[in-house]
């Protein structure tokens, strides 16, 4: 068994383990990421494509802006399309904040790339990591590398390990109240080489339910549908996915830009929160210890604001031998993580079809529709949300 030592031991590198290792290193705090994935998986792992205004500011003013703000594109506002009728959310106007549309594979890169750059220790294709003694002042992490065992030993574990990492079930048994809500529907996802059909994206509540127009790139569209959560993808072949698409997005004026399909998966929808986030020396950030479904794309900037928070609790303790904010992580994380939560299910709730809703739940969900898109206090709202509150 090699020995090892530094202070933060952070499990996963997806961009909650990356980021707090960046932001630790910024501070002078040693620390190492144990990742089970190869770098190529990692960095081509794709999900999310919305950065809100702060975690964008956050990518800028630690080094990381240049990329994001060559290949990404500023987005000042989006569109809902409801009853064939599309509406503009202008955020800039409403709240003088814009989104930035830039993938989260592309944060990844730029994440390892800078943690690499800087001699950062980054551990790729790390098996059977375990966690061990963090009720203790004597925390440490076991894993097998190229059939070699380590052990490394640490103050703190940072649990950044994703909803199906270790971390959150190495918690005492009974320790974690589990808040989950499962949606009866999924998104069918694809990228395909098509110019994106608009520059902003499109929202559409529609009768056969939802669809959304999203984008990478100035020649790739990122699309998704409404589906059964465990839709078989062999229900779609390519010439059906366009036809729903044209149909759900359609609209006067509008041309779908379609191309050739070179991704397609179904992901389920789910709202989940594990309270506390945190036991003895183990803390756990980003869909470790909570998910929203993506409607609101709120999954990787929560990711993000976490760690900005466990950043500065970790400063604290380590630069400033101050133990408080360590404690009150949790409680200061949980606060904004709900607000991110009701917002997640909020835009899911208003902008799907429900299968068990009868004539008197479809109404309200047209009144509440109209409400939010023509009350100048309803698209405020949206816009407040949907740039994102303070990470702090
Ligand atoms: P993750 O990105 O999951 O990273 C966790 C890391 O830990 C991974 O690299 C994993 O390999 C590693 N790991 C896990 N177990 C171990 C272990 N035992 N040992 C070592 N390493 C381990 N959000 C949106 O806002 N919009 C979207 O469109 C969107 N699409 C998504 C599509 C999919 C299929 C999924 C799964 C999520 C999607 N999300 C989306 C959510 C968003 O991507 C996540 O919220 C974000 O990735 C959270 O970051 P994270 O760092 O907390 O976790
Ligand atoms: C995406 O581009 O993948 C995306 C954008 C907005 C969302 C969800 C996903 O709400």
């Amino acid at each position: 068994m090699s020995t090892s030592k530094t202070r933060v031991g952070i499990i996963g590198a997806g961009p909650s383990g990356l980021m707090l290792s960046h932001l630790l290193h910024l501070s002078g705090v040693d620390n190492v990421v144990i990742e089970a994935r190869s770098r190529e998986y990692c960095e081509n792992r794709i999900r999310a494509g919305i950065l809100e205004y702060e975690v964008a500011e956050l990518m800028r003013a630690t080094g990381l802006g240049e990329r994001m703000d060559s290949v990404g594109s500023r987005h000042d506002g989006t569109n809902f399309l409801v009853n064939g009728e599309l509406h503009h959310i202008n955020f800039q106007n409403l709240v003088g904040k814009h989104v930035m549309l830039y993938s989260q594979h592309e944060v990844v890169r730029d994440l390892i790339a800078a943690r690499l750059k800087a001699g950062g220790e980054l551990i790729f294709e790390a098996s059977d990591a375990a966690v061990h003694d963090y009720e203790t002042g004597d925390p440490y992490i076991t894993y097998t590398q190229n059939g070699i065992n380590h052990r490394l030993d640490c103050d703190i574990i940072a649990g950044c390990d994703g909803f199906h990492g270790i971390c959150r079930p190495a918690f005492p048994a009974g320790m974690i109240v589990e808040y989950d809500r499962l949606y009866p529907f999924g998104w069918l996802g694809i990228l395909a080489e098509a110019p994106p059909s608009l520059d902003e994206l499109i929202y559409a509540n529609h009768p056969n339910g939802f669809a959304l127009l999203s984008m990478r790139s100035p020649t790739i569209s990122r699309l998704y549908l409404q589906c059964a959560p465990d839709e078989p993808l062999e229900n779609w072949p390519d010439d059906r996915i366009w036809e729903e698409l044209a149909l759900r997005l359609g609209h006067d004026g509008f041309n779908l830009n379609t191309g050739k399909i070179f991704q397609k998966s179904v992901t389920a929808m789910r709202s989940y929160v594990a309270e506390p986030m945190q036991t003895g020396r183990l803390f756990l950030a980003g869909d470790a210890a909570h998910i929203v479904p993506p409607t609101g794309a709120k999954g990787l900037n929560s990711a993000i604001a976490d760690v900005a928070i466990l950043h500065r609790a970790l400063e604290a303790h380590f630069k400033h031998n101050d133990h408080e904010a360590l404690a009150s992580y949790t409680p200061i994380c949980l606060k904004r993580i709900w607000q991110i939560e009701r917002f997640s299910w909020w835009m899911t709730s208003m902008m799907h079809k429900f299968d068990n809703h009868g004539p008197f739940d479809a109404r309200m969900q047209t009144a509440e529709l109209n409400y939010i898109l023509t009350s100048s206090a309803g698209q405020m709202t949206l816009a407040e949300n949907y740039v994102g509150l303070p990470l702090h």
